[in-house]
């Protein structure tokens, strides 16, 4: 047993142990991220991750939720080396990436990309849809037949020909969104964060882009940790569910069961604070669902995850 306390990694069911079961693509053991933050001259450290274990299976889709702040970003931007984790491992298709060099995470940058929640801030205003699906294959690749295939990922994701030469300004979010999405796929990655990947999209577009997402995991084998407010987005797309809570996962497993029957009180009062119909209200109620919590659950520092169910786990204490 590891000395945060978790008995081992938590993974999909994947029933007795068997040669033919395939390693996950994506494992972290014990994975922390401490941030040091000044204010007013006082420096105090935040621990946005805290030990998570966790592992993904190629082609599932692990859905994370949890309030603002409860380190959902600092997880993913960490399994992506865009933060470096303060202890603890990440592995990618069985190869160790925590403190690998810079030449040597070139290498891998192909395999992880992300897909962020703003697609206003995330194109540069000033470059045309094509010309920002090229950039990724300027930088990751050989350089062969880049015109040709940023176009087939823009026309994967709904975008024209024609309509590639235009500037970001004429294209609606959900449009920017997709060309984000192309610049993404573009370089054949297996495995993508989707950060609130619909979360600043009209409804209306929301199911759209969601939609296009599964499709193209379901065409190009992909793999993703899907970070997202919205638990109805989640209980539709993902596979598996983690809950986070002050940095530390407090519940996961398969969806249908974590929605059904939540074992941990923190992932009870999330799903019937936001769990309503009506989409407005759930979106306003999670916005505020941190603040409006009036006792704060207390996780003790040693609490482990316990396997209750087959492939279900949830933190005692
Ligand atoms: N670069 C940073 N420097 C200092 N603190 C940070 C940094 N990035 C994140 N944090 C802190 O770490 C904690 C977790 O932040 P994170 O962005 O991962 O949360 P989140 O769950 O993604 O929240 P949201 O739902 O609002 O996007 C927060 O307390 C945040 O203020
Ligand atoms: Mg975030």
């Amino acid at each position: 047993m590891s000395d945060s306390g978790v008995d081992s990694v938590i993974g999909p069911v994947v029933g007795p142990v068997s040669t033919s079961v395939p390693p996950p693509l994506i494992s972290t053991v014990d994975l922390s991220k401490e941030f040091v933050v000044r204010e007013r001259g006082r420096k105090s450290i935040v621990t946005a991750v805290r030990d998570v274990s966790l592992e993904i299976a190629a082609g599932e889709t692990l859905g994370v939720v949890g309030e603002s702040g409860s380190g959902k970003s600092t997880l993913g931007r960490c399994i992506l080396g865009l933060e470096t984790p303060s202890s603890g491992t990440v592995a990618f298709d069985g190869t160790i990436m925590t403190g690998l060099g810079h030449r040597e995470l070139r290498g891998h940058q192909r395999d992880m990309q992300i897909i962020f929640q703003d697609p206003y801030s995330s194109l540069n205003p000033r470059r045309t849809a094509l010309q920002q699906v090229m950039e990724p294959l300027e930088v990751l690749t050989d350089h062969t037949d880049m015109r040709a295939r940023a176009l087939e990922a823009l026309d994967r994701v709904g975008i024209s020909e024609t309509q590639a030469e235009r500037l970001p300004r004429s294209f609606s979010g959900g449009q920017r969104q997709r060309i984000a999405i192309a610049r993404a796929i573009v370089v054949r990655p297996r495995f993508i964060v989707c950060d609130e990947p619909v979360s600043a999209l009209d409804m209306s577009i929301q199911a759209q882009v969601t939609e296009l997402l599964q499709e193209l995991q379901r065409d190009l084998g992909l793999t993703y940790l899907f970070i997202s407010h919205d638990l109805s987005v989640v209980r539709e797309i993902a596979t598996r569910t983690a809950v986070m809570y002050r940095g530390q996962i407090v519940e996961l497993g398969p969806t249908p069961a974590l929605f059904a029957e939540p074992k941990h009180p923190y992932t009870q009062r999330l799903l019937d604070a936001v769990l309503v119909p009506e989409p407005a209200i759930a979106r306003e109620r999670l916005a505020h669902f941190g603040a409006s919590v009036r006792s704060p659950l207390e996780i003790p520092a040693d609490s482990r995850l316990v396997e209750v169910l087959p492939g279900h786990w949830v933190r005692e204490g």
